[in-house]
């Protein structure tokens, strides 16, 4: 399998752009084409690259040509993509996709009852994967796809100790032998591994970050996947909306908080993948929220005023799930 790769050489000033056979000076600080075996055959776009890209598209320097497979000629469909974004001026940047790279697994997984997400991801190449945020009662369909996939699941992790779900991480453990099960130690939960802000999980030759996003549990964290512009909000960010922050130790002004600094930050283009959704959408963006999401686009005062008036009824699962998402799941089945 061909593997094409641009590796983050987002320096500063110009670059040499090379392959084993060319090498050409471009103006802009660049992208390396790296990491590939045979020659592409579209060779020639890896020197019109630079041309396509003269400034940052998604606010990021990453990009990868690693989503096209052998039999799609690189170039061509390099150049339609990017003749498309440009000729269409007004298709907002922010909701652009960068593709993934072709060694990243991504699957992104639902739970009718409690309407959680859970994600799955991989490294292709090496086979090794984490789940985030599964649910008890889905641990065997996600089992049985790892299985299916031929993945060797590492990691079982969670966003926070939730409040409305079972955590399926204790199941994945007994399903999966050599799995672990992973949270913030700021959460008060039992695992195997704890992580705190500024630590990286790695799954072959991928990783997350880690970010402290509290407000609405301590032990909030959400993960961010740099290289391939994905973030994993947990309930810190929803989908036009966020997490309740009137129980567990919910903290309005926390939230907005760590909203602002630790997600909105991020470039525009990230997609945002969050533990919930109660209304059918599956994934939006960074810079779709900054600017559409009717709770944290307002000032940090009208935003306390909103949560303090959501009236939202007693969660119905919190008494039975954090009790047992304390102990990894593991409680009372
Ligand atoms: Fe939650």
């Amino acid at each position: 399998m061909y593997r094409y790769i641009l590796t983050d050489v987002f320096n500063k000033g110009t670059r040499t752009v090379g392959t084993k056979r060319h090498s050409k000076k471009l103006g802009h600080s660049r992208y390396q084409l790296g990491d590939h075996s045979p020659c592409p055959k579209g060779g020639l776009s890896r020197y019109q690259l630079g041309d396509y890209f003269p400034y940052c598209l998604a606010g990021h320097s990453r990009y990868h040509l690693g989503v096209h497979s052998p039999s799609y000629p690189v170039s061509r469909y390099s150049r339609y993509h990017l003749t498309r974004l440009y000729s269409n001026k007004a298709f907002p940047k922010m909701s652009v996709r960068v593709p993934l790279s072709c060694d990243f697994f991504f699957r992104q997984l639902f739970d009718r009852e409690s309407c959680t997400y859970t994600y799955l991801l991989a490294d292709t190449v090496d086979g090794e994967a984490v789940i985030i945020d599964p649910v008890l009662e889905m641990a065997e369909r996600d089992a049985k796809l790892i299985e299916e996939l031929g993945l060797r699941l590492k990691y079982a992790m969670n966003t926070h100790m939730h409040a409305d779900h079972i955590t399926g991480t204790g199941l994945l453990k007994k399903l999966i032998p050599g799995c672990q099960s992973l949270i913030s130690k700021a959460s008060g939960a039992q695992a195997d591994k704890y992580v705190e802000a500024g630590d990286e999980v790695l799954f072959g030759r991928h990783r997350l970050e880690v970010r402290a996003t509290p407000g609405h549990t301590n032990g909030c964290v959400t993960y961010v996947c740099h290289e391939q512009g994905l973030v994993f909000t947990g309930d810190a960010l929803l989908i036009r909306g966020c997490g309740r922050t009137d129980f567990q130790e919910g903290n309005s002004e926390t939230l907005y908080d760590s909203v602002h600094s630790q997600i909105f930050t991020l470039p525009d283009a990230f997609q945002v993948y969050p533990a919930h959704d109660y209304k059918g959408q599956t994934v939006s963006t960074v810079g779709e929220e900054k600017k559409y999401n009717p709770r944290l686009c307002k000032q940090l005062n009208e935003f306390v005023k909103i949560m303090e008036n959501l009236n939202l009824p007693y969660p119905k699962m919190i008494d039975k799930a954090v009790p047992a998402n304390k102990c990894c799941g593991m409680y009372d089945i």
